[in-house]
């Protein structure tokens, strides 16, 4: 099946679909093309040049589908691919399309939830080390004190479908416990990679309940719905049939078998031809 004018979610894996679960609720009237890297996933450890890569490919292969509109709903992507796709080739090979990222849309709301203003922000290597959240809060809230901690076991453990399994609190605790030991002021927790979400029965189970746990999904919706109405010019390219595709890099089965367990729907994806 071809779909035109859609919106294209896309993730190196499974994670973005916490996201495009959020967005397709929240806007149900478009279409969507959700594309899935799994092949090549986990993003979080790969070098910069080579994230940039893989990212520029997957947006590209969604403008031929038809996504005049690309979300990269991964936040490694964002933070090392998406300034590069904004300046270097939006510009020069595809002014009429655009590319928005999660860790801006993130950043602009996170410091309203913390009283301490002190943040936790847990996610990839890659993530961690681009310091995309220290730079991006301090923008928006420089009174905030932001504390990082990456989490390379956790994509690996959801990819795998070992998220909910006993063998994956000794790493969900590990990381937690990192995190928390750098302040004991922290009262928010964002979880900046959009595979995380599937840990949070996990993670509850390893701090305070007083410490808020906050996904992305949501806030990128609120920030998608936002940027549609702010540019008209985007939102008429759009089709409203309420159609949805998903393609991956990787297994179909083992893809159908996660994301339909993720969405609550059977899903039927599609192999990714170039
Ligand atoms: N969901 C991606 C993110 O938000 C996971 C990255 C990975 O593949 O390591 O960062």
């Amino acid at each position: 099946m071809n779909l035109s004018n859609s919106i294209g979610i896309f993730d190196s894996g499974f994670g973005g679909l916490t996201v495009f679960k959020s967005i397709a609720k929240r806007l149900p009237n478009y279409n969507y093309i959700y594309l899935g890297d799994n092949a090549r996933s986990p993003y979080g450890d790969h070098s910069f040049e080579t994230v940039y890569q893989y990212t520029l490919e997957c947006v590209e292969w969604l403008f031929k589908k038809g996504c005049p509109l690309v979300i990269l709903a991964c936040n490694t992507a964002s933070a090392k691919a998406l300034r590069n796709i904004q300046q270097l080739d939006l510009q020069k090979k595809y002014p009429n399309h655009r590319v928005l990222g999660v860790i801006r849309p993130t950043a602009e709301v996170i410091g309203t939830f913390t009283k301490t203003n002190a943040v936790g922000v847990l996610g990839t290597r890659g993530t961690v080390k681009s310091e995309s959240y220290l730079i991006e809060i301090n923008k928006f809230f420089p009174a905030v004190e932001v504390y990082q901690q990456s989490c390379p076991m956790w994509v690996p453990l959801i990819e795998n479908g070992e998220h909910d399994q006993p063998g994956a609190d000794y790493f969900v605790k590990k990381y937690a416990d990192e995190l928390l030991n750098q302040s004991a002021d922290i009262d928010t927790i964002l979880l900046a990679c959009t595979h995380y979400p599937l840990l949070i029965p996990k993670i509850s189970k390893y701090i305070s309940p007083k410490i808020q746990l906050i996904p992305q999904g949501d806030i990128v919706a609120n920030s998608l719905t936002d940027y549609l109405l702010r540019h008209p010019e985007i939102e008429s390219k759009l089709d409203k049939q309420r159609k949805q595709l998903f393609y991956t890099t990787g297994d179909t089965q083992t893809f159908d078998a996660q994301a339909s367990i993720f969405l609550g729907k059977k899903i039927l994806s599609e192999k990714l031809k170039s």
